[in-house]
């Protein structure tokens, strides 16, 4: 994607060829600043101090985090300790296991002096991988949102509703659910986008907000609890959200918040999306209430906010009752039965295990 007139990945090798550059997410939308990352412990605190986020992003940060941690110590015992430090991080994006455990296998049978140039191979390969994937979604997704604005019956643009972020900041470019809005958008389709705020950290109106001002996209922020209010006036013509774990059944895990707009529109009639490449799914679970670790983050992020003050400093200021407790849930599981479409670089599936399987007859490897 282009910011301000200069095409930015999240995450790219450095010049120095071995380091990885990525964009520190905690900065946005006041400051674009790059980060290097220079070792495996460098990387596994960007991922769990949420300096990168976003599943498909997720992954391909641990997977230059195994590469580093081969380029400093190439034996058995440290790949097996890379893979359980880097698997630590964050527990609900299953794009993380399913990277660390891709690479793992192939290192596993190499000989430890290849182990550093392979995995480097491997995580530019899933990189590449996710970008080719992300940008089949928004051509997919794009066919949908054409049918919709065939039917409906107001004039004006398409008005789509989404959730936290994910759009290329969560991804390696494009996104998953902001891409389709990224295309309809360069086939001149006249889009608004409503953005969740997406408490607690506020990836909706930090990152989301901010991409959409980079790419021209006309947009609101909304408080999370307004969409249900704008879907029974008829403001909203569907909603899209990526996901961080979807199952083999189409249960779709996402941000916290998800499955109440999902309530939402299933009661106002509203097309319910979901966006993801075959990264995020995870063929092993079937239930996702029970199946699913659902990340419980500090409370912290519930009783303080964080934002630049109007000289220009970050500061954190506390909103509760110091005496309040508080808890920090950070996804939640919209039921298969809820969501509509589930839209992957293959095509477009009904959220359900029939549907998902014929796109993915061989179970899971799309490229
Ligand atoms: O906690 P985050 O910011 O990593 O959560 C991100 C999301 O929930 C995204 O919607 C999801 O990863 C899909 S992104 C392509």
């Amino acid at each position: 994607m282009r910011v301000s007139g200069k095409h930015l990945r999240s995450i790219e090798l450095a010049d120095d060829g071995w380091s990885c550059r990525i964009i520190d997410q905690r900065m946005l939308p006041h400051r674009l600043v790059h980060a290097k990352l220079c070792s495996l412990e460098e990387v596994a605190r960007a991922i769990s101090e949420m300096w990168v986020r976003g599943a498909p992003l997720i992954g391909v940060t641990a997977a230059y985090g195994l590469a580093l941690a081969m380029r400093a110590d190439c034996t058995d015992e440290a790949l097996t300790e890379a893979h359980r430090v880097l698997f630590s991080t964050r527990p609900t994006a299953v794009n993380l296991r399913w990277a660390l455990d891709r690479l793992t296998k192939a290192l596993q049978t190499a000989c430890p002096s290849d182990r550093e140039s392979i995995a480097y191979k491997m995580a530019s390969k899933l990189a590449e991988e996710d970008v080719r994937c992300c940008e089949a979604i928004g051509t997919h997704g794009l066919t949908l949102f054409e049918q919709i604005l065939q039917k409906k019956s107001h004039s004006g643009p398409l008005r789509i509703l989404t959730h936290c972020n994910a759009g290329w900041l969560a991804t390696v470019d494009w996104g998953t659910a902001l891409a389709p809005i990224y295309k309809a958008q360069a086939a001149g389709m006249d889009v608004h986008v409503f953005v969740d705020e997406t408490r607690p950290r506020n990836q909706g109106a930090s990152l989301t907000a901010w991409e959409l001002v980079q790419q021209e996209v006309p947009h609101s922020i909304i408080v999370d609890n307004a969409g249900g209010h704008l879907m029974q006036h008829g403001l909203v013509d569907l909603c899209i959200v990526g996901s961080d774990r979807t199952t083999a059944s189409g249960d779709v895990c996402n941000k916290i918040g998800t499955y109440l707009k999902a309530l939402a529109a299933a009661d106002n009639g509203v097309p319910f999306y979901a966006a993801l490449p075959f990264s995020t799914i995870d063929w092993t679970i079937r239930d996702g209430l029970r199946e699913i670790p659902i990340e419980e983050r500090t409370p912290r992020e519930v009783t303080h906010v964080r934002g630049r003050a109007h000289d220009g400093r970050f500061e954190e200021v506390a909103i509760t009752p110091s005496e309040s407790t508080a808890r920090n849930f950070g996804f939640d599981v919209t039921p298969a039965r809820l969501v509509g479409k589930i839209i992957t670089e293959r095509g477009i599936a009904d959220a359900n295990e029939e549907s998902l399987a014929q796109l993915y007859r061989e179970g899971g490897e799309s490229s």
